[in-house]
């Protein structure tokens, strides 16, 4: 992995977020670890474009940004539960699931690509899953996390064209981090799947991510490091 350089995880409050905050400091590969989150300071809501740039601003104050992680997403709270069927859409519901899912991630990179530096390894990863594969969907159900995290991938790999422009050492990915035991999944994560903690799905992001090229930048990898089909 990279040495020096700043990493920053946004969403590090997350189970797999805070994770990866210990992880990177526990490898000890990049200079400063930076956690982002709606509880750090400068806070990031990514409901909020204001806070984002001010967050995205205090990063570019820090150091060369080497690595950023958005370990952020959706899933369900105490209003909304994934659709199990078509009668159960509800715009309010799609609606945040858009927001935090694809538009609150798009204006993330909007502000925190522009910091990548221009010659380098620099590594962006959104964290996506497995379900917004459109390829991949044989169960239905679940319609606003699908569609969302779909939107994300489409925004990621658009915005990942755009930076191979100006910054062909870049890369930029989705990742689906497989089931892992956090509060997004546990209401939901049943017998028989593979329930990884925390600690191992961020070993093994990190895994992936450290063997990612730039050939492989706009594409959508499992915690494998296995392309998943859009
Ligand atoms: N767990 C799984 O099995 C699984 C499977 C496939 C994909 N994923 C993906 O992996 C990523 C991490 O999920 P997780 O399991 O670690 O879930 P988690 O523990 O619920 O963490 C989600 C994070 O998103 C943050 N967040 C939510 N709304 C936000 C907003 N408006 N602005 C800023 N941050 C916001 C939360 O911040 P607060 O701490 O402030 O609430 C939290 O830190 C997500 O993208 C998820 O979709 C997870």
């Amino acid at each position: 992995m990279e040495n020096g350089g700043v990493a920053a995880v946004i969403g590090a409050g997350g189970g797999v977020g805070a994770a990866l905050v210990a992880a990177l400091q526990e490898q000890g590969a990049y200079s400063r670890v930076i956690p982002l989150s709606r509880g750090s300071a400068p806070a990031l809501d990514l409901t909020d474009e204001a806070s984002i740039a001010a967050a995205c601003a205090h990063l570019a104050g820090q150091g060369e940004l080497r690595l950023a992680i958005d370990a952020t997403g959706f899933l369900h709270d105490a209003r909304f539960s994934p659709e199990k069927s078509l009668r159960q859409l509800d715009p309010a519901h799609m609606a945040q699931a858009f927001a935090v899912n694809a538009i609150g991630p798009a204006l993330l990179m909007k502000h925190l690509l522009p910091l990548a530096p221009r010659t380098g390894r620099f590594v962006f990863a959104s964290l996506s899953a497995r379900v917004g594969s459109i390829g991949d969907n044989h169960l239905g159900g679940w319609h606003s996390y699908r569609a969302s995290k779909a939107a994300l991938n489409q925004f990621m790999r658009t915005a990942a064209v755009e930076l191979a422009r100006t910054r062909p050492e870049a890369i930029c990915v989705s990742l689906h981090p497989g089931t892992v035991e956090t509060k997004l999944s546990s209401p939901f994560a049943r017998s028989g799947l593979d329930v990884r903690p925390p600690e191992t799905a961020a070993r093994e992001l990190l895994d992936v991510i450290a063997n990612l090229t730039p050939a492989q930048t706009g594409g959508f990898f499992d915690h494998k490091g296995l392309a998943v089909p859009w």
